[in-house]
């Protein structure tokens, strides 16, 4: 037996080797004869997929509208007892292109907001074109802490979910109002590029570094059921330099891809920055500075002006001067679309509603849109609504045409742009 499985064994072994050696030689071969070509293949196979390699080159900036007419998301928020006046403000921005939130943060009274939520879902215009909605799930507040940010992001991320394709994103409080019709705004913006982003800002932090940026903050209003201020933490901690900090106005006019870039989060840095500012005091003025400065991709769209008339008292106190009748030249001549702060029904707004925007009635502002029949006295009910695109400008629109061209063709625009 056991020789006859020796015999048998030598009988397939020399036959195995054999075609082993012809079939390695037949490979070899074929590599050889094909091997600059395919070779080269798979070189070009490998260059084309180096780019999707990290996920972030495939999430590039969104294009921006090609519509003729662009669009406005406004955020128009408030708090205890700003009821009425957000509602005058909300009625003297509107326009049928736009799309409106507005925000009675928890502080306000729950008779309040559902006084404001029963408003928009009741006025006739909004009821028919479906375009302003109220965040009914309130958001605590804090004065100067991160909580204001938050509540704008989280209106943001609203009007980006449900507002359609509007272009620029707006932030208001109840105490501004604007100085140009939408007609006006609108038409002016059409002339110029959907990606600049309107936000007046400085590297020069100056005496912010002592008194904002060492010092840390908590703001309760990220844990608390219950509205309290700020409050200190004994350590003091150094300035970043993973970025460079930015600082300016908390008013401002972003385009929609930088808000993407800041909700969507597929890039870190607006996460990052934004939990830095959790614990930096007045964030709202710096968060969306820093990230647009650090953002390579964005920080050349950066246009140095908050399109606000905002008059501060000599020396500036931490809130600004309330703007009354004496203010009114100035405000007119200093081209700005919006100006703040005003005080509940404060009488220079009347004069606003009549010299320059032309409120009618019931305090909406007409326009191509909206157009009257004769009568100057009627209410909404017996407008007709016409075509949205058709817009009326008037002497607005020249004043901010004035303020955007000086702005856009100064010398030292780019010298401005996050230095
Ligand atoms: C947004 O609006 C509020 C007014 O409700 C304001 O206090 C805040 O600073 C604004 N800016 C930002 C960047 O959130
Ligand atoms: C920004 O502008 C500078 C100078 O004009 C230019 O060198 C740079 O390539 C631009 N960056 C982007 C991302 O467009
Ligand atoms: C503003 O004035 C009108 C009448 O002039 C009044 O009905 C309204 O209650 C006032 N609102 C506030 C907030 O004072
Ligand atoms: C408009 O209404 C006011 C009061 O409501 C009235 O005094 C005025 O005469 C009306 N004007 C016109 C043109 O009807
Ligand atoms: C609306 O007006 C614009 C500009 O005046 C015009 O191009 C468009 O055709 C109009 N659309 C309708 C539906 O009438």
């Amino acid at each position: 037996m056991e020789i006859n499985k020796q015999h048998k064994k030598k009988k397939w072994f020399l036959p195995l080797v054999l075609s082993l050696v012809l079939s390695t030689l037949l490979v070899f071969i074929t590599v050889f004869t094909s091997s600059s070509s395919s070779s080269s293949k798979l070189y070009k196979t490998q260059v084309k997929n180096e780019l999707p390699r990290f996920v972030e080159s495939k999430l590039r900036i969104s294009d921006t509208s090609k519509d003729p007419i662009p669009k406005l998301a406004y955020l128009i928020s408030g708090s205890m007892g700003d009821g009425e006046s957000l509602k005058r403000t909300l009625k003297a921005l509107y326009h049928p292109r736009n799309q409106y939130a507005v925000h009675l943060d928890l502080e306000s009274s729950a008779e309040e907001r559902l006084d404001l939520a029963e408003f928009v879902r009741k006025e006739p215009l909004f009821a028919k074109l479906g375009n302003v909605r109220m965040i009914v799930k309130a958001n605590l507040v804090t004065y100067r802490g991160p909580t204001m940010v938050t509540n704008t992001l989280h209106a943001a991320a609203i009007l980006l979910k449900e507002g359609g394709d509007w272009d620029w994103f707006i932030n208001l409080s109840a105490s501004d109002y604007p100085l140009v019709t939408q007609d006006d705004l609108l038409h002016t913006l059409s002339t110029i590029p959907r990606n600049l982003n309107f936000l007046e800002h400085t590297s020069d932090i100056g005496w912010k570094e002592s008194q904002r940026a060492r010092p840390v903050i908590i703001d309760p209003g990220l844990y608390s059921l219950h509205k309290s201020d700020v409050f200190w933490v004994p350590e003091r901690r150094s300035v970043p330099t993973a970025y460079r900090l930015f600082t300016g106005s908390a008013w401002m006019m972003l385009s929609r891809p930088f808000i993407e870039f800041c909700v969507w989060g597929w890039d870190n840095l607006p996460r990052i920055v934004l939990m830095y500012y959790a614990n930096f005091l007045s964030s709202p003025e710096g968060y969306f500075h820093t990230v647009i400065c650090n953002a390579e991709e964005f920080r050349n769209t950066t246009v140095n002006h908050d399109l606000h008339f905002i008059s501060w008292d000599n020396p500036p106190k931490q809130h600004p001067h309330f703007l009354t009748t004496d203010d009114f030249q100035r405000m007119v001549a200093s081209n700005a679309p919006f100006a703040r702060k005003f005080g509940r029904n404060e009488s220079v707004l009347d004069k606003v509603d009549t010299q320059i925007l032309g409120c009618n009635a019931d305090g909406y502002v007409p326009g191509g849109w909206l157009t009257i029949q004769g009568n100057t006295n009627v209410t909404v009910q017996d407008y007709i609504i016409a075509n949205t695109t058709k817009l009326r400008p008037g002497p607005g629109a020249e004043r901010l045409k004035r303020l955007i061209t000086s702005l856009l063709e100064a010398e030292d625009f780019r010298a401005n742009q996050c230095s």
